[in-house]
């Protein structure tokens, strides 16, 4: 196990749930505004770091790229090497030492990964380091108005009255119910995170706020939540050079 390995003990759980309809806000909202996100990537070579049991490499190979999945959890590495559909492969590994050379990727994605790094830092040295120049870096994390409480209040009857948004400058961890379990989140302010890549040398050329359509309501009617609330962020950054 990888010190920084958080997902060991709920790994079937995730499992389960990530391959069910109750990954609503991935399978209803969030993959369609990734994919768009990453646009064409017919024959471009991937990183995903913190790949979990593989979906999103998954999804990308199945689109015909080269995609090497990196995680933390011997787990979820495991499942993701027998699901393999093509080319993908996958590495046990922290996105804080990449098992890769430099220069080796056109495209880094990370999905919901970067709120469980307790330093970003030397992650996004990582990503800077293995992506080619004028390569992307597609991240799609929690809000950090969001991983600073984290829940809402609600009225007896459970409905959602408000979020919760507190002690937004105290960059400390939060425990979030995941699976059964609980994981860290690493809460960071929105100028902590931005100006880490900036630092990095990365360049934003575009920032989403992932919303639903109707339609996706209906089908997946959790995720109205998204409506009221921006929970999530896509930024896509830009290493320097030709690409
Ligand atoms: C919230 S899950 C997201 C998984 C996947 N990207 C998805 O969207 O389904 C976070 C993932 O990041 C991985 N992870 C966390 N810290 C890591 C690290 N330092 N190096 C590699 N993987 C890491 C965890 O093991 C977990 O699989």
């Amino acid at each position: 196990m990888i010190s920084q390995d958080q997902y060991s003990d709920i790994a079937e759980a995730w499992i389960d749930m990530a391959n069910s309809e109750r990954n609503a806000y991935r399978l209803g909202v969030l993959d369609a505004w990734m994919l768009t996100a990453v646009g064409e990537v017919a024959g471009k070579d991937i990183i995903d770091l913190g790949c979990g049991e593989g979906r999103f490499s998954r999804m990308l190979a199945m689109r015909e790229a080269r995609v090497v999945g990196i995680d933390c959890c011997k787990r979820f590495i495991n499942y993701a090497t027998a699901h393999r559909v093509g080319g993908d492969s996958y590495q046990l590994g922290t996105m804080a030492e990449l098992p890769c050379a430099e220069q080796s990727f056109d495209l880094a994605v990370s999905y919901i990964t970067l709120v469980d790094v307790p330093e970003l830092q030397p992650v996004l040295r990582e990503a800077y380091r293995v992506l080619r120049p004028g390569g992307r870096f597609v991240v799609c994390n929690l809000m950090p108005m969001v991983t600073a409480g984290n829940h809402w209040i609600k009225d007896d009857a459970g409905n959602k009255l408000t979020f919760y948004l507190d002690n937004y400058f105290d960059e400390s961890i939060r425990e979030m119910p995941m699976c059964g379990g609980v994981v860290m989140n690493y809460h960071r302010t929105l100028s902590t995170d931005v100006n880490a890549f900036l630092a990095t040398g990365f360049q934003l050329i575009g920032l989403q706020e992932p919303k639903p359509t109707p339609e996706q309501c209906m089908a997946y009617p959790d995720v109205d939540d998204l409506l009221r609330v921006p929970l999530f962020a896509i930024y896509d950054w830009r290493k320097y050079g030709e690409g």
